[in-house]
């Protein structure tokens, strides 16, 4: 999208850094392209708030519910970077999927309404099918954590309302790209006990960390959950036009 004339992204659930990060995609296809991040974890806003050092005239990071629709629009550091009354494109990415359908679908709305026409959203939810999947759901939810809403095709297309559905359109996002294939393969998992070993040492390097930041070890539950949706297969993709 960035190498086809739109130079303004705002990503909503940013979420934790990655590599290639939503700037760095953005900016290779063109350096002008701005970005503002939103996100509500502080863990994920102080990793990408990290970030600006290097970005800060058109990176922006926002730390704000996402349902708050005119507080993070209206956010002063978003319009900083952001001239909404240019076309933009709104991410979505593995964020729907906490919310039920009919809320999805109005969330999708209220944003696609408030942007200039011209405007695209990129939207992608984790679904899965058969008995891991649910599993996976009801393992996740038990949590109390959040909810993760296990999303038909049906369901997602739903949210897109009268948008104008343009290419790659809806489907499954491993088979977008030629050359994705259809499941990575996963290396074997390590025994019970070498497992348990990994895990103790992860804990304790996290609140090693935190120790060092903010003087106190807290549970590293609330950022793994980005981490949960790959968990699950069939991530679907969509983008749709303004
Ligand atoms: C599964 S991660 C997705 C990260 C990234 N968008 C991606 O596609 O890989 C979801 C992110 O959305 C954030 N999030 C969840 N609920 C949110 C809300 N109501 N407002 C803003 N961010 C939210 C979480 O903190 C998390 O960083």
């Amino acid at each position: 999208m960035a190498g086809q004339g739109i130079n303004q992204f705002i990503d909503l659930g940013a979420g934790l850094p990655t590599v290639p990060n939503t700037h760095a995609t953005a900016q290779a296809a063109s350096p002008a392209a701005a970005v503002a991040d939103v996100d509500n974890d502080p863990v994920a806003i102080s990793h990408l708030t990290a970030l600006l050092a290097r970005h800060a005239s058109r990176v922006t990071v926002i730390s704000g519910d996402l349902h708050h629709r005119d507080t993070i629009l209206g956010d002063d550091r978003l319009r900083t970077v952001i001239n909404l009354s240019q076309s933009v494109c709104v991410i979505m990415g593995m964020i729907l999927h906490f919310n039920p359908a009919d809320a999805a679908a109005r969330l999708v709305k209220r944003y696609m309404s408030a942007v200039a026409p011209g405007s695209y959203l990129i939207a992608t939810i984790a679904s899965g099918k058969g008995a891991l999947a649910g599993k996976f759901y009801q393992t996740y939810n038990a949590t109390g954590f959040a909810t993760m809403y296990n999303h038909t095709s049906a369901e997602f297309a739903s949210f897109f309302g009268d948008l104008e559905i343009v290419r790659p359109g809806l489907g499954d996002a491993r088979r977008i790209r030629p050359g994705w294939s259809e499941l990575v393969s996963v290396p074997k998992r390590p025994g019970r006990d070498a497992r348990r070993h990994r895990t103790r040492a992860l804990k304790a390097h996290l609140n090693r960390d935190r120790q060092q930041c903010c003087g106190k070890p807290e549970s590293p539950r609330r950022s793994e959950r980005c981490r949960v949706p790959g968990a699950v297969q069939g991530p679907s993709d969509h983008s749709a036009r303004r």
